[in-house]
């Protein structure tokens, strides 16, 4: 059985989730369309044909889920502010009835005890700022700045800790290169120029934070690194794994510890990223904490015909592989952890994201044993016990997800929740690892080794 007691007793325990993942009422109280609602409707994009109109119904149904954030007894909640939903044209006007929502939400979380951990971006740009050139504008950065302000002006009064960008690779190059994602374009180019304007994005939402918001404010940004290594030893397989790390890792990392973009990466895109004069102290300002997602590590080969970085990601033999075919790995969040407090001097870390999709059964009588989620949470977080032991800064943990919800270009079909959706019903139902969830933070509070 795993032991945790290296986890700080002030360690913060919670569930993370995103807008337009579980909210659905896309339509609701004037919300306007994001990406991800055009998005949804190219022929082909996502499995099933799937939209996130709907999801959890979470929109309606909140005081339920928190309802059920209390039964799991975490900490904190972190949850992501719809864009759409409060200024629907992406600029102007604030639309008052999308922030009484999250006023709402904020209100039950603190009356139940639970930090609210609130990202402002988690994919969902309106689509009228897409049209105006989306984040290869640098005129995007300067909106998610005005957004931000209204946000923190509106609910920083009681919200006190905050991420600005969620996981911008995603955005960038998965969206912008490989185009799986919204808003589904394949161009280097705008890739490379939006990832500079989302790591700008970032800089000026955190001063726009701290200046608007009433109480003091922690603020981080949240990256999702893998670790990397070479697919065979030979040197061209070597040298694409560097690529990768740069790629994945240090071209985000890099500008936002404060060394700027690494010049082998733009050799390697052959693209300059568009940076102005005083960009890259804005990008690099203090962060309060770093917000780690951690999913896979990548074994890679050389793939010079590729999409950059010319590095392609081949299955690691032997893996035991979750339903979105990605290795569980738990060393490498153990890894991460110490890479970023030891080569980047991160002060206060939190894991803002890590869990596991499989094809849960749900039992006659109602029950969900995944025994498998189950593992790999508590392997997760034995790493992040080991890498406490050995000095990492780590201050919490948020499991994905509270629900299964709408998984992109996947649709409903990959379920992450420690809470199971029956989605024609909308019916929350605990599974296993919510209750093993559960468990494991009453025997951390009370300082005891989980049975
Ligand atoms: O569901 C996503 C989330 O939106 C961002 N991080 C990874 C999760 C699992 O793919």
């Amino acid at each position: 059985m795993p032991e945790f007691a290296s986890l700080p007793p002030d360690f913060v325990w919670g569930v993370a989730t995103s807008a337009y993942q579980i909210e659905g009422a896309v339509d609701a109280d004037g919300r306007k369309p994001s990406i991800w609602d055009t998005f949804c409707r190219v022929p082909g994009a996502i499995d099933g044909g799937d939209t996130g109109d709907v999801a959890c119904d979470h929109y309606r149904r909140w005081p339920e889920d928190v309802a059920m954030l209390r039964r799991l007894g975490v900490d904190a909640y972190r949850f992501s502010v719809a864009w759409p939903r409060i200024l629907p044209d992406g600029t102007g006007r604030p639309n008052p009835p999308g922030l009484a929502f999250y006023d709402r939400l904020v209100d039950e979380l603190l009356a139940a005890g639970i930090r609210p951990f609130a990202t402002l971006y988690h994919w969902d740009l309106p689509q009228a700022l897409q049209d105006r050139g989306g984040w290869p504008a640098r005129s995007t950065a300067e909106a998610f700045a005005e957004y931000a302000a209204v946000v923190a002006g509106a609910l920083g009064d009681r919200v006190t800790d905050w991420m600005t960008v969620n996981e911008p690779l995603c955005s960038a190059w998965i969206g912008h290169l490989e185009g799986t994602m919204a808003p589904g374009e394949r161009d280097l180019g705008r890739a490379v120029h939006a990832s500079h304007h989302l790591l700008l994005g970032h800089g000026l939402a955190t001063a726009a934070i701290r200046a608007n918001a009433a109480r003091p404010a922690a603020i981080g940004a949240v990256l999702n690194p893998s670790p990397i290594e070479p697919g065979s030893d030979s040197d061209a397989d070597r040298a694409a794994a560097v690529r990768a790390d740069g790629h994945t890792n240090r071209w985000w990392l890099d500008p936002l510890f404060g060394r700027g973009y690494p010049g082998d990466m733009i050799d390697t895109y052959q693209v300059e990223p568009p940076v102005r004069p005083g960009d890259l102290d804005l990008i690099a300002a203090p962060q309060d904490f770093f917000g780690l997602n951690y999913y896979f590590r990548q074994l890679v080969v050389d793939d010079p015909t590729g999409p950059a970085p010319y590095a392609r990601q081949i299955p690691v033999p032997g893996a035991v592989e979750t339903a979105m075919g990605w290795e569980t790995h738990a060393t490498g969040l153990e890894q991460l952890l110490v890479r970023v407090a030891q080569e980047y001097g991160a002060r206060s870390i939190y894991v803002t994201e890590n869990g596991s999709a499989w094809y849960d059964e749900v039992a006659p009588d109602g029950t969900i044993e995944d025994k498998r989620r189950t593992e790999y949470l508590e392997e997760h977080l034995a790493a992040c016990a080991a890498a406490a032991a050995r000095g990492v800064p780590i201050d919490g943990y948020f499991a994905w997800s509270l629900l299964d919800n709408f998984e992109w270009a996947y649709g409903y079909d990959k379920r992450f929740g420690l809470v199971h959706v029956d989605y024609p019903t909308q019916r929350r139902t605990m599974k296993a690892s919510g209750h093993r969830y559960a468990e494991i933070i009453r025997a951390h509070r009370q300082g005891v080794v989980p049975g």
